[in-house]
């Protein structure tokens, strides 16, 4: 018993901690941040209360969002020199391995909010990389398309200024359109945390080596990258265009069954959720919102995307294992018809996921019970011999 929460003997074995910020109940697909259903804060509230509301356990009064944002927002530029570390990439570097290296590097260049044992430099070190994030990323952008990076502006707010700093160029005004930042911003909210994922365990564990907030973020973002997780959006998309028409579809379900076959579907399945991923339901009505305001309901993709949805949930193999939609199933549909290109999919999955990695990072450290992670194994290795020389071989 943990709170209003029972859990069967079985499963207190098997958990990695105890955490009071995000609760998921896979078989009823439900997921709540610090109690509040996801699909309630994805319609009504906006990102940057969601990660008020992540980090200190209460949805801010007026006043306490206002400071929240304020402060959020005079942080957004980066250290001027960092401008330089970009150059040091290839043009066509995926900007996943950008963005992994320029969070790592922070750590260079914010040397006052490194101590971890500091709660204010802490504080510091988190409002930074929330704010810091949109810039990395849009700028990681910018430099693979070999356009000039847009600073971020203090008129826009959190979603707007991203979009600014990713599509304006020098030659002429970019104003943002209110139903893409709007989707924009619902896309931050649906991917900001989800308990003890394995980006999530990295930063954590990395975190309680008592390794800077910056280096531990890093490792987050490289573990993100994988297919199996956070790189799954940036391939469902790929998968649902290589698919091309619904007619097409029942050749792809069968790979997906077909034992030899590697293929799987992506955006499909979860290890927790064994019902619809609520986070899938939302960005699935998203996404008709969306492109139906954007007047290009008809997009091939959606609709091959929701007859394969339709065909895999009627269908016993995914039925019987319970695959269902997961939260990358639909995203980079609405990304994409956002304008950015796929290899962008997972470094905004990454700013994302940025203010749950550090609420579960600050949880972790300011935990008086903390110690080092150290997980065990069961050795299946040679039993103890003695050694031979290299003749005798
Ligand atoms: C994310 O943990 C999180 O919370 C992650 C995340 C987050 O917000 O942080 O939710 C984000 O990572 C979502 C998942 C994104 N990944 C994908 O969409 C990749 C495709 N999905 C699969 O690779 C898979 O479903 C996983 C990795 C998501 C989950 O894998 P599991 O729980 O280890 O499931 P499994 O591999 O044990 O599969 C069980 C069975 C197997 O068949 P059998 O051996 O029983 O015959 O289901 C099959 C699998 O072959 N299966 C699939 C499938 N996923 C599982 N078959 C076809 N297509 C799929 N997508």
């Amino acid at each position: 018993q943990t709170g209003m929460f029972t859990y069967d003997p079985g499963f207190t074995s098997t958990a990695a901690c105890e955490s009071a910020i995000t609760y998921i109940d896979g078989d009823k697909g439900e997921l709540l941040y610090r109690g509040y259903p996801i699909d309630q804060l994805a319609e009504k509230s906006h990102y940057l209360e969601v990660c008020y509301l992540l980090l200190y356990a209460e949805l801010p009064t007026a006043a306490q969002l206002e400071d929240f944002e304020a402060r959020v927002t005079r942080h957004t530029m980066l250290h001027e020199q960092m401008v330089n570390f970009y150059r040091g990439f290839r043009r066509d570097a995926h900007p996943m391995a950008v963005v992994c290296g320029v969070v790592g590097a922070m750590s260079a260049f914010y040397h006052d909010s490194t101590d971890i044992n500091d709660p204010w430099q802490r504080e510091v070190a988190s409002i930074r990389m929330i704010a810091k994030l949109p810039t990395i990323a849009a700028w990681a952008y910018k430099y693979s398309i070999g356009q000039p990076f847009v600073y971020p502006r203090n008129d826009l707010d959190y979603a707007a200024n991203f979009l600014h700093m990713c599509f304006a160029t020098p030659c002429e005004e970019y104003v943002v359109d209110p139903i893409l930042s709007r989707a924009m911003d619902r896309i931050f909210t649906l991917h900001a945390d989800h308990e003890q994922n394995a980006s999530t365990s990295t930063v954590r564990l990395a975190g309680s080596s008592q390794a800077n907030p910056f280096a531990c973020i890093a490792a987050g973002v490289a573990c993100l990258w994988g297919p199996a997780h956070g790189g799954a959006n940036e391939a469902a998309l790929a998968m649902l265009r290589e698919i091309g028409a619904p007619e097409r579809i029942p050749e792809f379900i069968a790979r997906a069954k077909d034992k030899d076959d590697p293929f799987r579907l992506m955006g499909f399945g979860h290890r927790v959720y064994k019902n619809f991923d609520p986070r899938a339901k939302v960005m699935k009505q998203s996404a008709d919102e969306v492109l139906g305001l954007l007047g290009i309901e008809n997009n091939p993709t959606l609709q091959v995307a929701k007859e394969l949805e339709k065909i895999a949930l009627e269908d016993s193999y995914f039925v019987d294992r319970k695959l269902y939609p997961n939260v990358d199933f639909y995203s980079g549909i609405i990304l994409d018809a956002i304008g950015f290109p796929t290899s962008m999919f997972t470094a905004i999955f990454a700013l994302s996921r940025t203010v749950g990695w550090i609420a579960q990072w600050k949880e972790m450290i300011e935990d008086p019970e903390g110690r080092i992670g150290r997980p065990r194994q069961l050795y299946t290795g040679a039993p103890s011999r003695d050694y031979s020389d290299v003749e005798t071989r």
